[in-house]
């Protein structure tokens, strides 16, 4: 396993960061496709035996059950100082008024309900999920530095959003010498590269460490563009990110892979992990041979013709997935 320290931290993580949306009840909230705690076990041991330290989850993922498999596995198979725990608040937990958002009061209790499902004292990386245009954003990032001087997060990330909002967040915190955001989980892959135009200098330039997330496009860059499985025909939110101009990109990944002989999400796993901002993309896994494939890619070179055969087709997208 390569290690790298995560943006201008101290904090040391695997260049595979085990995204764990792909764990949880499946009755609960609405991913249909999770593995249940007995199919999740096996792979976050696996994953942890490879040497990935860094796993990511939220508080919204299949209602908080996806924390709950967390906690229970790294209380089973991991040393809690060995690892880099990621957690997430903004989404909608409850009906009614404070369900959801980053006010004080929402991000006081759920960093509370986080810790308790995840059955530890402290996160080492607490991210805001969104933005949350509706709650001032001095609220917010004092009500996180508060969370960071309780000594229930150690460090503090961001996800989605548009680069002035980033911006806005990390200089109120700076004039008010609060805690600062030192990552961006964002959406970045082959077919969705919008970031390299404002985020990711940003994130260069200001030492901001980079974690994909879909970074193989929720499957779509590792099978045939028409074949089909249960999570592509359940995930509802993946269906609304990727278009018809795309699949030219899957074919030049299936091409050259099928050329080395390598499983696909290798290249395009290998892709990402030489870009210059990323730090780690969060792969999703439901196999095994997922997980090896991820840890597999970093040994991966790509050649000048092979980086053209990728990136030429690209089609600019919409803005999506804030
Ligand atoms: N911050 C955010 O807003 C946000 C949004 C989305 C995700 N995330 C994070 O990012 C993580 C990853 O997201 P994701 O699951 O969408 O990422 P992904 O890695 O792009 O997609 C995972 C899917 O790709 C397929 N796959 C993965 N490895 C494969 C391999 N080696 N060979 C063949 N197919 C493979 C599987 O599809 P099948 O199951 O269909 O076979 C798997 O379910 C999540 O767990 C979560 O932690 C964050």
């Amino acid at each position: 396993m390569q290690y790298a320290k995560l943006g201008a931290t101290g904090l040391e993580v695997s260049r595979i960061c085990l995204g764990c949306m792909s764990f949880g009840v499946p009755e609960r909230g609405n991913h249909e496709w999770t593995l249940d705690e007995d199919a999740a076990g096996p792979l976050i041991r696996q994953a942890l035996e490879a040497g990935i330290n860094f796993l990511d989850t939220a508080n919204v993922y299949s209602d908080g059950t996806s924390e709950e498999i967390v906690g229970r596995a790294l209380k089973e198979y991991a040393r809690r100082e060995e690892i880099v725990l990621a957690t997430k608040v903004h989404g909608r937990m409850h009906e009614g008024p404070n369900g959801g958002g980053l006010s004080r009061k929402a991000i006081m209790a759920e960093i509370d309900h986080s810790l308790r499902r995840l059955g530890t004292d402290y996160v080492d990386l607490y991210q805001i999920h969104r933005f949350d245009a509706e709650t001032p954003v001095e609220e917010t990032m004092e009500a996180l530095h508060d969370v960071v001087k309780a000594g229930k997060a150690r460090y503090i990330g961001a996800s989605s959003m548009y680069a002035w909002q980033f911006s806005k967040a990390q200089y109120t915190a700076r004039l008010n010498g609060w805690t600062r955001f030192v990552s961006m989980q964002n959406h970045y892959n082959l077919l969705y590269r919008e970031e390299e135009r404002e985020m990711l200098p940003l994130c260069a330039d200001q030492g901001v460490g980079v974690l994909p997330w879909s970074p193989l496009a929720r499957g779509r860059l590792t099978r045939d563009w028409d074949e089909d499985t249960t999570r592509s025909r359940t995930d509802n939110f993946g269906r609304t990110l990727y278009g018809e101009g795309d699949r030219r990109i899957a074919e030049a990944v299936a091409a050259i892979a099928a050329e080395r002989g390598l499983p696909r999400a290798r290249i395009a796993l290998a892709w990402l992990l030489h870009r210059p901002t990323v730090t780690a993309p969060i792969v999703g896994a439901t196999k095994a041979s997922h997980i090896e494939d991820a840890v597999a890619a970093l040994d991966v070179e790509l050649t000048d013709k092979d980086l053209e055969r990728l990136e030429q087709p690209y089609e600019p997208h919409a803005i999506s997935g804030h």
